[in-house]
């Protein structure tokens, strides 16, 4: 049975106690509502370290004013069955006050510029929230590897820039994004979908792979490419909050003639969920 942990000096000794025994750590950090998307970050953990920790901590810090902070699920119970069907060590399971005992904390993991663009836009201050609270799971649970999904790319790309611009001792993996039969990507703010949202969701992954079947064409235009992705939303009456092309380390955005690998991510908003997916084209 997965065990719990509430308290940040238990989660410390534990990991402490794990590396002098020579078990390498891995951490899944989450906000809990896990889904078969979390379970791939669990698996890898699995393969990756002898021991997994899972976070579960809705942070309050990375949602804006009139997000949905106080909607968000949680499902504790149904969470821990997940994780000891899947044979995770520890579930570190905090109270706000057990992380943020001062109140919002006041010293902030910002990383400049790659947090402004694209989802960071219409969120200006998510990504600070999401790096300051990685920066402390990373602090008191000093694992050897972090695993993230690679549905939250920018989110990724941030956590990966963070880790080298601070000299953080951790190995940060980006797990595929795991998708339903119809191609929509699994995350916990599906649920806020109605069923004829989410049959218009899958359109997303649509519009992304039909961009990306021009890419694998020849087709290198970066108009050309964000039309392809325009049309297809605009069939199933979706207005996009943005779609872009941009370099996946930097997120930089791209050139109008792309060449390595290039990011394509999109934003859209469906009745009362926000829904987030990308692909990396030219991606081997
Ligand atoms: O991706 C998430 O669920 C969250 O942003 C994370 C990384 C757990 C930080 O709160």
């Amino acid at each position: 049975m997965t065990k719990v942990l509430n308290h940040i000096s238990e989660v410390r000794a534990w990991s402490a106690l794990m590396h002098e025994n020579g078990d390498s750590v891995a951490l899944v950090p989450t906000m809990g509502a896990l889904h078969g998307g979390h379970l791939a970050l669990v698996e890898e953990a699995r393969r990756r370290a002898a021991r997994v920790v899972v976070s579960i901590f809705v942070n309050p810090l990375q949602f804006g004013p009139h997000e949905d902070l106080g909607r968000y699920p949680r499902t504790l119970a149904a969470d821990l069955e997940q994780l000891t069907a899947l044979g995770t060590d520890v579930a570190f399971v905090p109270t706000v006050e057990e992380m943020y005992p001062e109140g919002p904390a006041l010293t902030r993991v910002t990383v400049t510029e790659m947090s402004q663009v694209l989802c960071g836009r219409t969120r200006p201050t998510h990504f600070e929230g999401v790096a300051t609270v990685v920066a402390k799971l990373l602090n008191i649970v000093g694992p050897d590897v972090a695993l993230f999904g690679e549905k939250d790319w920018q989110q990724l790309a941030i956590i990966r820039r963070m880790v080298r611009d601070l000299n953080v001792a951790v190995d940060v993996v980006g797990v595929a994004t795991v998708r339903d039969s119809s191609g929509l990507a699994l995350s916990s703010r599906n649920q806020y979908l109605t069923e004829s949202e989410r049959d218009r969701a899958s359109a997303l992954y649509r519009a992304l792979e039909a961009a990306r079947e021009a890419y694998d064409q020849g087709r290198r235009d970066r108009r050309v490419l964000l039309e392809i992705v325009q049309k297809t939303l605009a069939e199933a009456e979706i207005q996009p909050e943005y779609v872009e092309l941009a370099d996946p380390d930097s997120l930089k955005p791209a050139l109008n003639h792309l060449g390595g690998p290039t990011l394509l991510a999109l934003a859209a908003r469906l009745g009362k969920a926000r829904l987030i997916d990308n692909v990396i084209l030219g991606r081997t």
